[in-house]
């Protein structure tokens, strides 16, 4: 196994003990919301703390671009961190979150880990290496038809200036497909699609920590991860369409036929 893959682990697996000895104690946590709908707890905050500490040990030199602290420094590696992916669910004791950290070198994903730490969920993936899942090798689905396909989004909730687009899409994989899930965490959802649990994902809007893994881990696994333009600007825009190849075509063309401008980067 790659060492940084390693120590990204390590991590991963230090903050989600961390999160699952915190969920014990909800109320007793304190909770600010940034924005209408958009809540951090100390939880998130201290799990970004116990991530970045343990990278930093092995890797000094390294950057970090967390959720709760920004970008600490311009340098060729740089972490990507979401320390709790889910946290609405969290604060609910709606047990669907997650930890999700990737490293991004000379502009490219080479190491993801996704873990959940209330199933125990390890999901990993080096470039080139392919994906797992506790050290077993996952794929994405092999389902052909977009009618026999499960697919996993995300929901507007804080920023609804796409509400209607987004609705339109919805409606529109609502009647071609065999179903929709909307469990709450991106980054598991993108874990999810890695492993073939869900055909595919879509969602407008979402940030590099929600993504940066899980776009490694789906492409590791086999799959296919862009933008609504099918472009591959998808961790730049965060505006995400993914799936195994054999629905692609149709599942993006069904996004697209309600593409707003604003939204084809
Ligand atoms: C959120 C979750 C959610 C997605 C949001 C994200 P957070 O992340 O991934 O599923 O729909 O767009 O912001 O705020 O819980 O880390
Ligand atoms: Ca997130
Ligand atoms: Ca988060």
């Amino acid at each position: 196994m790659h060492p940084m893959l390693n120590t990204a682990i390590k991590a991963a697996r230090k903050a989600g003990s961390y999160i699952v000895r915190a969920s014990e104690d909800i109320n007793s946590l304190t909770i600010n919301t940034k924005r209408v709908n958009d809540f951090v707890s100390e939880v998130d905050v201290n799990s970004e703390q116990i991530i970045i500490e343990t990278l930093k040990d092995a890797y000094p030199n390294h950057a970090f671009l967390g959720e709760e602290t920004g970008l600490s420094h311009d340098a060729e590696n740089l972490w990507i961190i979401d320390p709790l992916d889910g946290t609405t669910n969290f604060l609910h004791e709606f047990p669907q979150y997650c930890i999700s950290i990737a490293l991004l070198q000379k502009g490219e994903i080479t190491q993801a880990v996704i873990f959940d730490p209330n199933r125990n969920d390890l999901f990993t993936a080096s470039k080139g290496q392919g994906a797992f899942l506790n050290d077993r090798r996952i794929r994405v689905s092999k389902k052909r038809k977009l009618k026999e396909s499960l697919i996993g989004t995300g929901l507007p909730f804080r920023d609804f200036k796409h509400l209607k687009t987004y609705l339109s899409m919805l409606e529109e994989v609502v009647l071609n497909t065999q179903g929709i899930r909307r469990p709450g965490s991106a980054a598991l959802d993108l874990a999810y699609v890695a492993a073939g649990w869900l055909d595919g994902f879509w969602e407008i809007g979402l940030s590099k920590w929600d993504i940066a893994a899980g776009g490694l881990l789906i492409k590791e696994a086999g799959g296919i991860v862009s933008d609504f333009s099918a472009k591959d600007n998808w961790l730049e825009s965060g505006n995400i369409v993914c799936s195994n190849s054999l629905i692609y075509e149709n599942f993006i063309k069904l996004l697209q036929l309600h593409l707003t401008d604003d939204l084809r980067g």
